[in-house]
C-alpha cells in the first residue's frame, strides 16, 4: 500500500505588494531585496481573509485537478503557523467550508518545513489502509505576524496556499519521507509570543537571526536531501526535479550547487510570492506540474526547512 499525488492546486491573494512598494514603507531597495533574496513581490491576503480562505480556494483547484469531489476526502492536514484562531484548527474550518462531514481533520505546525510534515503523516496514515483520499494543504497569512516597520524581516514573507490529493495506490508515489528537528535553535528563527490574561506576552511578530538561518538551511538541506536520495539507492543524477521550500533563492542556489544538481532542475517561484512559509512547496509543485515540467514516472524531491528547527524531505515519484 502507497499514497500517490493525484491532484494539485494553489492560490495567491489578488493584492501584490512589490519591492517598489515596500521602498515606500521601510528603508530598503528594490535591488538590496532582489539580490540578497531573489524576491521581486509577494501577496497579501485582504482584510478578514483567513488561512482557511486561502486553503478553500486552493483546495478547490487540487479537488478539481484530481478530478474528485469533496465528499470523497476521509482526511484533511493543513500545515500551518498562522492558523485563523487558537483553535479550532484551520483545518477543521477548511472541511466545513468545504461540505465535508465527519473525517479527521487537524493541523501540523512545523513552520516552513509544515507541508513536508503534512504529507509524511498522511502518507502513514493512507499505509495503514483506513484512509483513502487525503486532502493536504499548507496555507499562509506571513502579512499577520510580520512587523511592517522591520526591515529585515517584512521584505522576506508573503501569503498563499498550496494543496495535494494525496490517494491509495498500489504503485508508489511517495517513496519516503525523512523529518527532523532540534529545539536547540527555537530561539534564532521564533515568533515569541503568546495569547495570556487576554493579551499577547512577549511578541506577536517574527524574529530571526538571518545569517545563522541562512547557514542552517544550506546546510540541512544538502543533508535530508542525500538522506532521501540514499534510502532509495538513487543518485543526485536521478532526481528529474528539486522543489525546496521557497525562501531565498541564495539559500536554493546554495543547495542546489552543494548537490551538484543544475539549476534548470530546480523549481523556483520565490521571485513571484516571497516566502510563503508552508505554502511555498506545494505551491512550487502545483506551478511545475501544471505547467507540464513535472511528468509522469520522474523523481521528485521536495524538501523544506524552518523554525524550530524543523526539517525534511520527501521523494516522489511522479
Ligand atoms: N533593505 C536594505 N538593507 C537591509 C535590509 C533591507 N530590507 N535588511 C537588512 N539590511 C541591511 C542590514 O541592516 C545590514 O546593514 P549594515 O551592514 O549597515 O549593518 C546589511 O543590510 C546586511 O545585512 P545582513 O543581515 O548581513 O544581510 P544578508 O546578506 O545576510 O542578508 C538575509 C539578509 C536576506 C535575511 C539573509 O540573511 C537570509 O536570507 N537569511 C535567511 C533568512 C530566511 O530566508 N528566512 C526565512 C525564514 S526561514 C526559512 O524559511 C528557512
Amino acid at each position: 500500500m502507497y499514497s500517490r499525488i493525484i491532484g494539485t492546486g494553489s492560490y495567491l491573494p489578488e493584492k501584490v505588494l512589490t519591492n517598489h512598494d515596500l521602498e515606500k514603507m521601510v528603508d530598503t531597495s528594490d535591488e538590496w531585496i532582489r539580490t540578497r533574496t531573489g524576491i521581486s513581490q509577494r501577496h497579501i491576503a485582504a482584510d478578514g481573509q483567513l488561512a482557511s480562505d486561502l486553503a478553500v480556494n486552493a483546495s478547490h483547484r487540487a479537488l478539481e485537478n484530481a478530478n474528485l469531489k469533496a465528499d470523497e476526502i476521509d482526511l484533511i492536514i493543513v500545515a500551518t503557523t498562522t492558523p485563523d484562531m487558537v483553535f479550532p484548527s484551520t483545518a477543521c474550518i477548511l472541511q466545513n467550508k468545504l461540505g465535508i462531514k465527519q473525517c479527521p481533520a487537524f493541523d501540523v505546525q512545523a513552520v516552513c518545513s509544515g507541508f513536508v510534515y503534512a504529507l509524511a503523516t498522511a502518507d502513514a496514515f493512507i499505509r495503514t489502509g483506513k484512509y483513502r483520499n487525503a486532502l493536504v494543504v499548507g496555507s499562509e497569512i506571513y502579512s499577520n505576524i510580520v512587523d511592517w516597520k522591520d526591515r529585515s524581516t517584512c521584505v522576506l514573507f508573503g501569503d498563499g496556499a498550496g494543496a495535494v490529493i494525496l490517494t491509495q495506490s498500489d504503485q508508489p508515489g511517495i517513496l519516503s519521507s525523512h523529518l527532523h528537528a532540534d529545539g536547540n535553535f527555537s530561539d534564532v528563527l521564533a515568533v515569541p509570543g503568546s495569547i495570556c490574561d487576554g493579551k499577547v506576552q512577549g511578541s506577536p511578530f517574527v524574529n530571526m537571526e538571518g545569517n545563522t538561518v541562512f547557514k542552517f538551511a544550506v546546510k540541512v538541506l544538502e543533508e535530508v536531501a542525500i538522506e532521501a536520495i540514499e534510502e532509495n539507492n538513487l543518485q543526485t543524477t536521478d532526481i528529474d526535479w528539486l522543489i525546496p521550500h521557497q525562501a531565498n533563492i541564495r539559500i536554493i542556489r546554495s543547495t542546489a550547487k552543494k548537490l551538484g544538481i543544475p539549476m534548470e532542475k530546480v523549481v523556483t517561484t520565490v521571485d513571484k510570492h516571497g516566502n510563503t512559509s508552508a505554502a511555498s512547496i506545494p505551491l512550487a509543485l502545483d506551478i511545475a506540474a501544471r505547467d507540464g515540467r513535472v511528468q509522469s514516472d520522474q523523481y521528485v524531491l521536495l524538501e523544506g526547512v524552518g523554525g524550530g528547527f524543523t526539517w525534511g524531505a520527501a521523494l516522489l515519484r511522479w
